[in-house]
């Protein structure tokens, strides 16, 4: 289960019986917040897609953690951090920080959101010196947590599918070079490419599902060859149809994550 769905971490034990081995909870915030207004999700069910501008709507880190420590799940927990609205993304490291340190001891593996299309200026988080800053802090604070608590967790980043081939590779770089563990290809997109026309197309928001397909699949391709080999666990990839996942995964070892349909489809 991909990250937004159960973003206050409430649900863990649920989505276990309901047979996810699998579940990637947040994206949490440190202070609680209420997200955009609504109406912020769309659904453009002949494109099996949607539109979201959620934004982040969660009640903070301390009260997702009392709902993980409260689990009994005994898959793999991921925990997905990011920035809260009102953070200036010139602060937005001490934010990341903050989920970091807080998290660490109860996630299997730890993803940096700086992908949303929701949040202002989330995604400048992606490139250059931001990001260089942002991975060198999150690496340094890591070794610092591995050594007092045994245990070094994943980091994995969360990317868009809105970057070109250069940008992708620049990315692969730095994440390289500070030592990430994985990246998770891909959170919603900004074109409204394959939706045009439709109902609710030009919403504000980041568009997931049917049409971010073949994107996502050339981010299968296109990441472990910018890994070059060097990555531990090549991409997530993100799928509507749990079904179709293993024709996508790329060589290698990889984790798939799967998103189900049914908020594409409802109760359909
Ligand atoms: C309603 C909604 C809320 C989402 N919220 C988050 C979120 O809080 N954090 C995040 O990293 N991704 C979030 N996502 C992105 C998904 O985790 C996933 O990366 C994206 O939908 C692309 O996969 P898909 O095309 O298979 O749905 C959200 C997606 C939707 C539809």
């Amino acid at each position: 289960m991909a990250a937004g769905l159960d973003k206050n971490g409430a649900a863990i034990d649920g989505f276990a019986q309901l047979g996810f081995g699998f579940v990637e909870v947040g994206t949490v915030t440190p202070r609680p917040q209420p997200g955009n207004p609504k109406p912020r999700i769309f659904r453009l069910p002949q494109a099996q897609a949607i539109i979201n501008r959620m934004g982040f709507n969660n009640l903070g880190v301390d009260h997702l953690l009392e709902h993980v420590r409260a689990a009994r799940f005994n898959g793999v927990l991921g925990i997905n951090i990011g920035k809260n609205f009102d953070t200036p993304v010139e602060n937005a490291v001490s934010d990341y920080l903050i989920g970091l340190n807080k998290v660490y001891a109860h996630a299997s593996y730890i993803t940096v959101n700086v992908s949303s299309p929701n949040t202002p200026g989330l995604r400048s988080l992606q490139f250059g010196d931001s990001l260089k800053q942002l991975l060198d802090a999150l690496a340094e604070r890591r070794e610092v947590l591995a050594t007092e608590q045994r245990k070094r967790v994943p980091l994995a980043i969360k990317i868009a599918p809105d970057m070109t081939d250069e940008e992708t590779a620049l990315v692969a770089q730095a994440l390289l070079a500070s030592g990430m563990d994985a990246v998770i290809a891909t959170n919603t997109t900004l074109s409204r490419e394959g939706v045009e026309g439709l109902a609710h197309a030009d919403e504000a928001g980041g568009l997931s599902g049917g049409p971010v397909r073949e994107r996502v699949r050339t981010q299968c391709v296109c990441w472990p060859v910018n890994w070059q080999g060097a990555c531990p666990s090549s991409p997530l990839a993100a799928s509507p149809r749990a079904r179709t996942q293993p024709r996508r995964s790329p060589p290698g070892r990889a984790w798939c994550r799967c998103i189900r349909g049914s908020s594409i489809e409802g109760r359909h």
